[in-house]
């Protein structure tokens, strides 16, 4: 969602914070500005749409200045436009803002603030920050840092903010709660980010802001750090971390997007959530992360994961995992709404939260009642030194790199692999797994990087089926057991990317409703590895078959039957039944991004969809 760049130094602001622009454009936003100090004031550009419009929009203007804020905007509170676009100004134009998160007593602050004469220009939430720190700082007459402290105490909700002011034109401010936002030392200058990725070309050493800290970056000075929870506002000391990412990691290399890149890297991304983690000569899974929590998990009443979009499909891959390995019930929850159920939670329960990014803020705000409630709260996730990372108690990352595609593709193959290794060290543990499958399980997670390349390999076959699904208005995927998540991650990436409408079903399910779809427009992908109940998913295609329905199959090599049935196959080697969505997963994902591509659709920043979903 909304990406935050800004810069303190000696160099010209404007080419770094254009730069930092296109690197948060993955996050999704649908409009775009600056701001920056000049000597006659500060001076503003926004624009609706890409970033690539607002660089157009400059390219004659003065962009000088070694100071600025920029923005991406994810609209929240009133359509994307330049109005509601970011930086906010004071009425004066002394102050400008920019912000990420929502201000949840915004309508309060907005009606005291309009009482008091001020004019809002917008429809947001965020204009009302930058109005009431005008407001505080007029009637107390105090310097900026303090009047943003004092005005941060008025304010519910979450922000990651940064803002410059005319009072004092070698100063930028930050704050943050709720949100993340780095703080970039370099050599005499300072980077601010939103995440790691417009601050990594110029330096690795970053201050992560913690909730309620107030920023000074003043030009030649080091950082200061209060907290607005601290009544007299003693100085806290910067703690300097090296941040975990390197710019290759960012960059497209060599593919035409990333989604595709990212797609191929998950060989990569399988084998380095593993690494390190299985030693085959002591035959022990190890995951560091939750060592010590390792005995409240095996004594676990039961689990409950929470996660949202691809993350909870992998929620309902763990399922079978810790159900059939562990024998420990699991739940699997959409976070949003076990957030408003009050759920009934046990001190020995383990809450196992799954995301990405770290930043989702409806897993997150599970994560707190969890924690509230006294259960084990244990994270799964992709980015270091993320808030997740930093709320649970304990947790495992998965190791598949920065993921730019809006689209998840090798973050949930990590996360699977991740919950696999999980599953099988509690498993040993706890004794539940028969000696046998545990190596076999062991032996075929060491396999699946190669039988993902082999399904990699098939992509051209892959683009030739697309051909056929891009003509169609919508699509069912169906599946049985493990593959169940599957269909629906597959569904997921189609109407994610392509804007077709696809839907996802327990193959069995149809019969109750919509089988009433199919007819001879309507593609059927059907994920049928070898599995305990293939019988059955044979059943079912015979039901959609009998009904005219065109099926598209995932079946393992060599398999007569499904493939006999269906009008294009595409075969994935035989691995355990409980892995097959580490490769039964690769197919769909190169479908639906053929038929993006056909679609003419913008596979890596699809319309209206975030990255990481920071608001709920
Ligand atoms: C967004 C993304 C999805 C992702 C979901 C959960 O909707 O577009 O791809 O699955 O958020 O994100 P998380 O970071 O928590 O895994």
């Amino acid at each position: 969602m909304c990406g935050i760049v800004a810069y303190l130094g000696q160099k010209d602001a404007y080419p770094i914070l254009l730069k930092g622009l296109y690197r948060l454009e993955y996050r999704g936003y649908d409009s775009a500005g600056v701001a920056l100090m000049q000597e006659s004031g500060i001076k503003m550009f926004k624009k609706k749409g890409r970033v690539e419009e607002l660089q157009k929009f400059c390219e004659n203007l003065d962009t000088s200045g070694t100071l600025g804020i920029a923005h991406t905007r994810w609209a929240t509170h009133g359509e994307p436009n330049e109005q509601n676009a970011h930086p906010h100004v004071s009425e004066d134009g002394s102050m400008a803002l920019i912000h990420n998160g929502i201000v949840e007593n915004y309508v309060v602050l907005k009606q005291q603030l309009v009482n008091q004469g001020v004019a809002f220009k917008s429809e947001t939430d965020t204009e009302v920050l930058v109005h009431l720190i005008k407001s505080v700082q007029d009637k107390e007459g105090i310097p900026l840092p303090e009047a943003v402290t004092i005005a941060l105490r008025m304010v519910e909700g979450t922000y990651a903010l940064a803002i410059i002011s005319t009072e004092n034109p070698d100063q930028l401010i930050v704050a943050k709660k709720g949100s993340p936002l780095l703080v970039g030392i370099g050599d005499n200058e300072y980077f601010i980010g939103s995440d790691g990725a417009p601050i990594v070309e110029y330096t690795k050493q970053v201050v992560y802001l913690e909730d309620g800290d107030v920023g000074v970056i003043s030009r030649d000075k080091p950082l200061r750090i209060s907290n607005v929870n601290d009544s007299e506002r003693l100085p806290k000391s910067p703690y300097i971390q090296t941040l975990e990412l390197s710019l290759e990691q960012l960059e497209k290399g060599g593919f035409d997007t990333y989604m595709l890149k990212e797609i191929y890297e998950q060989p990569k991304a399988v084998r380095d959530s593993m690494r390190g983690r299985i030693n085959l000569e002591k035959d022990v899974v190890s995951l560091g992360g939750i060592i010590e929590y390792e005995q409240k998990m095996l004594n676990a009443r039961r689990f409950i994961i929470v996660a949202c979009g691809t993350s909870w499909h992998s929620g309902l891959i763990a399922e079978h995992l810790f159900e059939t390995l562990v024998r420990i019930p699991v739940e699997v929850e959409y976070a949003s709404e076990f957030r408003y159920r009050n759920p009934i939670i046990y001190e020995d329960d383990v809450l196992i939260a799954i995301s990405q990014s770290g930043e989702t803020a409806d897993t997150l705000a599970a994560v707190e009642i969890g924690k509230k409630r006294g259960a084990t709260v244990i994270g799964i996730c992709n980015v270091v030194g993320s808030t997740m990372a930093r709320e649970t108690m304990a947790g495992s990352y998965s190791h598949a790199g920065p993921e730019i595609g809006v689209a998840c593709t090798k973050t949930f193959t990590a996360q699977i692999t991740v919950l696999a290794l999980m599953a099988l060290s509690l498993a040993k543990k706890k004794g539940t797994i028969p000696m046998s499958l545990y190596h076999k399980l062991l032996n075929d997670l060491e396999t699946a990087p190669e039988k993902i390349e082999s399904v990699l390999r098939q992509e051209q076959k892959i683009q030739r089926i697309a051909q056929y699904v891009a003509t169609k208005q919508n699509a069912m995927f169906l599946g049985r057991g493990v593959s169940f998540p599957v269909a629906l991650e597959g569904a997921l990436k189609l109407k994610e990317i392509s804007y077709i409408h696809a839907e996802g079903y327990p193959a069995a399910e149809i019969k109750h409703g919509p089988i009433a779809l199919i007819d001879t427009n309507m593609p059927v992908i059907v994920v049928a590895p070898e599995q305990h109940i293939y019988d059955k998913v044979v059943s079912n295609i015979q039901e959609i078959i009998a009904r005219k329905g065109t099926i598209i199959s995932i079946v393992n090599e060599g398999d007569t039957t499904v493939s006999g049935m269906s009008k294009f196959t595409i075969e994935v080697p035989g691995i355990d039944e409980l892995l097959t969505p580490l490769v039964t997963t690769i197919p769909l994902q190169l479908l639906s991004y053929h038929v993006a591509l056909i679609r003419d659709c913008d596979v890596d920043k699809p319309r209206n969809l975030a990255k990481s979903v920071s608001v709920e």
